[in-house]
């Protein structure tokens, strides 16, 4: 076993061997714990666990999301986590034989709802511009058009790029309007630009977000959706009644009551994201993409393997396939984690 996992820290010998790493760079998470107000609510709330989630947490929650995102509290639906909120998208609003629309590199979960749900996908594959991924936007609109589902990641997971300016997104949905488009907004806070407020104009509009990412609970399972009453009535036929824990629910109403540790977590993730652009970018035969999220997508030289060299020092990070080349994801970690990423590319490529 390399390092230390965390997880075995914490629960002895409940670890998952193969997260095991002294730090975790693989999975876009937080590298934070939530603060302490949070970690409390979650422990009180275990006083309750006898009982089911009481209607008012789900509706307290509803009211802090939809003040939070700038939405009537009825454009808001709330669930575990934005897998569930993405296969939901999919049990709603998708049967067999429907195309659906996905970008190519994607979010693997969307790939994996769509095989799901028996959905012909519709790969639209990106394209590098010097340092950032775009997409082409007429060849999108000209999917679209016949599609069911539209999902785009924006920012976009594995590339870190913004595939979409609000006006587009706005073209598509007049453009495709007989398709569902859902705008994933994972890492909406490293990015700061939305199109939540598009939600009371077009019915075919869903905002997919996270508490897993800026919030810092990747580990309790809370995402949101934003879209028009209307269609969040269809979404709400085929969501379960208590799909967020008690525990999750008081930690993410605690959460968002006192956000301010959000804006701590991002400025420190978007500074340090920044220095590691720049540093790597400085290290012969690799190269970062400018990143709008908490992680950075690098090219490798092909002959070097980065996520081996980096395990054996502790640290996971991810390899990305469906682009042609080789390519790691490496999410931002604290600063010691960081230089340790910069130590291993920078040894190897003076490896002989
Ligand atoms: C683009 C994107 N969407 C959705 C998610 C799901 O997040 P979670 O299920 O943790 O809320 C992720 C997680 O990495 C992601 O990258």
């Amino acid at each position: 076993m390399i390092g230390v996992c965390r997880e075995q820290e914490i629960l002895p010998g409940y670890a998952t061997p193969e997260r095991c790493g002294r730090f975790l760079l693989d999975l876009n998470e937080c590298p934070f714990p939530p603060p302490r107000a949070v970690v409390e609510a979650l422990y009180s709330a275990g006083r309750y666990a006898n009982r089911y989630p009481g209607r008012e947490l789900f509706d307290r929650l509803k009211l802090l999301v939809a003040d939070y995102a700038g939405v009537d509290v009825d454009s808001v639906a709330v669930f575990g986590g934005g897998d569930e909120g993405l296969r939901i998208v999919f049990d709603a609003f998708v049967a067999k034989g429907d195309s659906v629309v996905l970008t190519k590199p994607g979010f693997a979960m969307a790939r994996l709802y769509a095989g799901i749900r028996g959905a012909k996908i519709v790969p639209v594959s990106l394209q590098e511009e010097g340092l950032r991924w775009t997409i082409d936007f007429n060849h999108l609109l000209e999917v679209a058009k016949k599609a069911k589902l539209v999902v785009i990641e924006n920012p976009h997971n594995p590339t870190g790029s913004l595939l979409l300016t609000p006006g587009q997104v706005r073209e598509l949905l007049v453009e495709a309007e007989n398709a569902m488009v859902l705008i994933d907004e994972a890492y909406y806070e490293f990015a700061g630009v939305t199109v939540a407020d598009l939600v009371k104009d077009y019915s075919n509009l869903l905002v997919l977000r996270t508490l897993s990412k800026a919030f810092c609970l990747a580990g309790l399972r809370v995402g949101y959706l934003l879209a028009a009453e209307e269609t969040l009535k269809r979404v709400a036929q085929v969501l379960p009644p208590f799909t967020i824990s008690r525990p999750s629910l008081a930690a993410a109403i605690k959460a968002l009551e006192d956000r301010g540790y959000v804006r701590h977590v991002v400025g420190f993730v978007v500074r340090e994201r920044e220095r590691l652009f720049h540093e790597i970018n400085k290290i012969n035969g690799f190269k970062a993409y400018m990143s709008k999220t908490n992680f950075l997508l690098v090219k490798t030289p092909e002959s070097v393997d980065v996520v081996g060299l980096a395990l054996e020092r502790g640290i996971r990070i991810k390899r990305v396939g469906d682009l042609p080349g080789s390519y790691v994801r490496i999410s931002i970690g604290l600063r010691r984690a960081n230089e340790l990423v910069l130590e291993v590319l920078r040894e190897a490529i003076a490896k002989p």
